[in-house]
């Protein structure tokens, strides 16, 4: 899509599913889109009721339940985009390696990856096993048709590994940041075989019917700026323009992020997923009115009173100044405990906040 700065004609009625992909390549927009990080999840009931018959992995696996799962939030809370139902580490098993989601604990990775040895022996050969994703993105957009954007997802090769390599989530990254310095050579052939094996689920998912893809490096704020330069970037950056290859935009979110904006813009992601620790507009301008933002509300503010909730959103708003390339959302994912009817409270304020206020 050629992308222009024409204003946006306000008698053209515009599709919510249109207006999530214009504003990913900073095209002019009535009112900024919204959507939620981690919008399907246990703070719903419908999701907790599903819950009880299922475990996570077989609601991922099953694409009636994948899809269902993933309507009935964006329905529910009036969303313009639909993020499909799946986990991260999924692109493990294929891979070689298993994993569970012990209760309470996050994820366990059995045999995590700890030397060049346990690199070498993993797949890259078997992604189509995670075709099911591709199926269950293919029901829901059959089901929104051009209602909603419908977003794919991975995780990045930096946070890929470290689960793989920690086992599971970490405070310190050790493990994973010895295998950087110390064995540079497997480190890099790791991320080489996550690269694979996510270009070519990105693949599935884009031809399942996802209009954008999204990449979370939910830990990549654990590098220092020259780390991540080092040992994350490169990775980053070609998984970035093969998903661009496949013709969707990219949203590459991270968290803990402030010293690192400018160059995850390097990438060449066509959207920068912003945490809440900065303002919307200082965030934007390190990573460059070139490329669109996504966030940024603190996740916790669903817990306060609907009048303080009104003003941090409006403060985002405000902050994003009516400059196309603006995707409300949190700046990560929402918590189990949230009130599901502030989490709609807010795609309301959103959806009836129009561009010209921001300027009055
Ligand atoms: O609507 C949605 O966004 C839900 C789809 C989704 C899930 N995981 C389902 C899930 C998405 C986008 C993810 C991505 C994901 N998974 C990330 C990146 C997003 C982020 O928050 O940074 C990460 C780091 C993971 C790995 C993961 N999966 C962890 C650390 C956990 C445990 C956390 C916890 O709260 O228990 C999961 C489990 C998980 N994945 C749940 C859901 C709804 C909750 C557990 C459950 O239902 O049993």
């Amino acid at each position: 899509m050629k992308k222009t700065n024409e204003t946006f004609p306000a008698a053209e009625a515009i599709l919510d599913g249109s207006r999530f992909i214009r504003a990913c390549l900073r095209r002019p927009v009535d009112r900024p889109p919204v959507w939620f990080l981690r919008q399907a999840g246990r703070y719903m009931q419908e999701y907790r009721d599903v819950r009880k018959h299922h475990t996570l992995v077989e609601i991922c696996k099953q694409p009636e339940l994948a899809a269902e799962v993933t309507i009935t939030a964006a329905e529910k809370l009036g969303v313009d985009a639909a993020i499909i139902f799946a986990d991260l580490l999924l692109p493990l098993e294929p891979m070689g390696l298993d994993f569970e989601f012990q209760a309470g604990e996050g994820p366990v990775v059995h045999h995590p990856v700890r030397s060049a040895e346990d690199v070498r022996k993993l797949r890259t050969d078997r992604a189509e096993d995670l075709g099911y994703v591709a199926r269950a993105i293919q029901k829901v957009a059959a089901h929104f048709k051009d209602r909603l954007g419908i977003i794919g997802f991975c995780g990045a090769p930096y946070t890929l590994a470290s689960y793989m390599i920690e086992g599971g989530g970490s405070r310190n990254y050790i493990h994973t940041k010895q295998m950087m310095y110390r064995d540079t050579a497997a480190w890099r052939a790791l991320l080489d075989k996550i690269v694979i094996v996510l270009t070519e689920y990105c693949r599935q998912q884009v031809q399942g019917g996802a209009d954008v893809i999204q990449i979370f490096d939910s830990w990549v704020g654990s590098l220092s700026l020259a780390d991540y330069r080092d040992y994350a970037f490169e990775a980053t950056k070609r998984l970035v323009r093969a998903v661009q290859e496949m013709g969707v935009p990219v949203i590459y979110f991270g968290v803990e992020t402030a010293g690192l904006l400018a160059d995850m813009a390097s990438t060449g992601a066509d959207v920068i997923g912003l945490d809440w620790r900065q303002p919307l507009d200082e965030g934007w301008r390190a990573v460059g009115h070139s490329h669109a933002v996504q966030g940024n509300l603190d996740p916790i503010t669903l817990f306060a009173p609907l009048e303080i909730l009104e003003l941090r959103v409006k403060d985002i708003l405000r902050a994003a100044g009516g400059r196309p390339g603006h995707i409300f959302n949190l700046g990560h994912g929402i918590v189990p405990g949230t009130p599901v009817e502030n989490v709609q409270a807010v795609a309301r304020m959103v959806r009836e906040f129009r561009t010209e206020a921001a300027h009055g």
